[in-house]
């Protein structure tokens, strides 16, 4: 018998942790807002980085303020050169979300006096240097999988820009930069910069709620997203893809063993916890999909395997009764892949987009005066009380 348990709640179904004046969500009508503006229109008309202070700071910046800001991630682009060889210390085979979550983690031993959560001069430059370190340290993770040389960052160029050529440029001979990518890319990011109080952000809350600091918490977050019904479900849909590609088997026989539940296998990139109708931002990924594909001259048939598998979806019995859509993580892969990313980079490219929504959160909570550490009950299943037997 316990007292003072007021609910059990796998999965937080049905318990709010925090109140947040961030991002809203009506997953009945699916609808998207980040402060007040609708996913749409920003995804139509902002940019990565106008975004991350709409959600960081409240309001849209003005040009001033976007340019200063902007020109500050500029100059804390470089890494430590000693951090750079902590990559040598991986095996190449290393996935990049673990090398990204290990290196950020790795990146507070090098500002240790200037990471105090309670500070705020403290916070601003911790966001900032994340905001411009974090791209370089993933890109740096995908040359350490292809074995090609470290780039160091342009900082003559824009925040994609940046990070597309360090990621497909080499030493070797100059990078040119095709505008479609950087476009598509900025979208894709900024349809990932917040999504409330998913697994990845209760992370970073929860983890910063102890009065940790922000390379902790956002190094644990990126370890949360990693997972296959989160934010590893970008890779999955591709895995997947290919898979029915490779098998032959066809859409219609895998869909049937998705609804058999045969070895758990399920349909990624479809479902959401919150969204019983179309993800807003899958229908705009899904948009995107074909003009950048088209844009970029490429016919790849894992779209159009990706099309037919949401068409047999949309219209079967067992996906309307559970009102299952493709989530945001259903075409992106597509995307990625036609960029030139290797299906191990996806994770991190939502990642570096949600990363953004993790600072937010995080500040938020460190303002909040009804913030308290992170504790949930439980329910107790275990024996009473028991004796060591004596020898
Ligand atoms: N394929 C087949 N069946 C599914 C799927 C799916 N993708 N998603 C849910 N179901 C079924 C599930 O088996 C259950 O059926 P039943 O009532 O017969 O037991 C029912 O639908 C309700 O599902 P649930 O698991 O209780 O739903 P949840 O809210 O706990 O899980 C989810 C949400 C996203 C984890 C889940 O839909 C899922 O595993 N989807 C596939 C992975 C995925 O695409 N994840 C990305 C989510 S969006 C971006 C992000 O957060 O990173």
């Amino acid at each position: 018998r316990q007292t003072g348990l007021t609910a059990l709640d796998y999965g937080f179904v049905n318990t709010a942790s925090t109140r947040s004046a961030i991002t809203y969500i009506d997953g009945e009508q699916g609808i998207l807002r980040y402060r007040g503006f609708p996913i749409e229109e920003l995804a139509e008309n902002s940019t990565y980085l106008e975004v991350a202070w709409l959600l960081m700071y409240g309001e849209l910046p003005t040009p001033d303020q976007l340019a200063e800001f902007d020109d500050k991630i500029r100059r804390h682009t470089l890494l430590h050169e000693d951090l750079k060889r902590f990559f040598s210390a991986l095996p190449h085979t290393a996935h990049p979300m673990s090398v990204l979550s290990s290196a950020v983690a790795a990146l507070s031993t090098y500002y240790e006096d200037s990471s105090d959560p309670h500070d705020p001069d403290h916070v601003e430059l911790t966001t900032i240097r994340l905001l411009a370190k974090m791209p370089v340290i993933a890109a740096y993770a995908h040359k350490k999988s292809i074995g090609q040389a470290f780039l160091y960052p342009d900082n003559s160029l824009g925040f994609v820009e940046n990070f597309l050529r360090l990621n497909f440029g080499n030493m070797a001979e100059p990078y040119s930069l095709d505008p479609t990518l950087v476009q598509a890319l900025d979208r894709l990011l900024i349809l990932h910069e917040d999504h409330e109080q998913n697994a990845s952000t209760s992370t970073v809350r929860l983890v910063g709620s102890t009065g940790a600091n922000l390379y902790s918490s956002i190094s644990a977050g990126i370890q949360a997203l990693s997972g296959p019904l989160h934010g590893g479900a970008n890779e999955a849909v591709l895995q997947m893809l290919a898979r029915i590609r490779d098998s032959g088997e066809g859409v219609g026989k895998f869909v049937e063993r998705v609804k058999r539940k045969e070895d758990g296998v399920k349909l990624m990139g479809f479902g959401h916890r919150v969204y019983k109708n179309y993800d807003p931002r899958a229908k705009i990924v899904k948009e995107s999909a074909d003009a950048v594909l088209e844009g970029l001259g490429i016919n790849d048939p894992l779209l159009d395997i990706a099309k037919e598998l949401e068409q047999f979806a949309l219209e079967d019995d067992y996906f309307q009764q559970r009102r299952l859509y493709p989530n945001v993580d259903f075409y992106t892969g597509v995307i990625y892949k036609a960029m030139g990313f290797p299906t191990r980079m996806f994770t991190v490219l939502f990642a570096i987009g949600r990363l953004p929504g993790w600072i937010a959160h995080w500040r938020e909570m460190n303002l909040d005066p009804q913030t308290k550490i992170g504790r949930p009950q439980q329910l107790y299943t275990g024996s009473l009380e028991r004796h060591y037997p004596a020898r």
